[in-house]
């Protein structure tokens, strides 16, 4: 089976469960990762963790160095990637607490750094890469046969939308974006997942709702509910994780 790689998101600085064999910082073309990569084992299956706000979470979205992140797990062998990511529910159906692992995305984010061709000297020739469906069947088909083992409920698609950050959207921004058919909305899945696809990876999302939508219910959006969300969320993904790996080597 492919060596399989995790990049965490909020509230995943470190993998519940994961034990540690060994943590090296990496240096690629592109700079420095998030963090040291981290070797080890989730419940026996081999896998790369990578948070990718930093070991303490310090790097803000559009900070964040997507590129030697993706590059930094490619070359260390890494062939299935999950990107996990906390968002905010647009559609009606993604209240806190739900997971999704969705089939669709539209990129809202601006001035990131979002293809490893620039035309800089040693980047590769120029390739337009298909992007149509720009999540990995069979890594979603996985996580969700994963959910289910697990006997966690999740939607099985819908469409992330990717906004710049670090602040929240208006109202106005999500009703927008509701219109153009996003469910949830997040600041870190692109340009991850292209980058990957660049790389050739097989790339998947696995997203947990910490909050409804700016817009979406009374009031503003709060820290203490993200926070809140956050910690019942670990431990749903958590144990998803855990059953995607033991069914890995079983
Ligand atoms: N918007 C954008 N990103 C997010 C949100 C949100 O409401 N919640 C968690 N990440």
């Amino acid at each position: 089976m492919a060596r399989l790689a995790v990049i965490g998101g909020s509230g995943f600085s470190s993998l519940p469960g994961l034990d540690v064999e060994r943590r090296q910082q990496v240096d690629t073309a592109y700079g420095e990762t998030s963090a040291p990569l981290t070797w080890g084992r989730l419940d026996g299956c081999p896998l790369l963790f990578l948070p990718r706000h930093g070991d303490v979470h310090g790097i803000p979205p559009h900070r964040i160095n997507y590129r030697a992140n993706i590059r930094a797990l490619a070359d260390a062998g890494a062939e299935h990637v999950i990107g996990l990511g906390a968002v905010g529910g647009i559609a009606a159906d993604c209240g806190p607490g739900v997971l999704c692992v969705p089939d669709q995305l539209i990129d809202y984010t601006s001035a990131r750094l979002g293809s490893f061709y620039q035309g800089d000297p040693g980047d590769p020739a120029l390739d337009h890469i298909d992007f149509t469906e720009p999540y990995c069947a069979k890594l979603r088909a996985e996580l969700i046969e994963s959910a289910e083992l697990a006997g966690l409920s999740v939607r099985a698609k819908g469409c992330y939308g990717a906004t710049q950050g670090p602040r929240l959207e208006t109202a106005a921004e999500i009703r927008r974006m509701e219109r153009d058919g996003c469910d949830l909305v997040g600041m870190t899945g692109m340009p991850e997942a292209a980058l990957a696809r660049e790389l050739g990876l097989c790339y998947a999302a696995l997203c947990f709702v910490v909050n409804r939508a700016p817009g979406c219910s009374d009031g503003p959006v709060t820290m203490a509910e993200i926070n809140a969300n956050l910690g019942l969320c670990s431990v749903s993904v958590g144990g998803l994780l855990q059953t995607l790996a033991r069914q890995r080597i079983s």
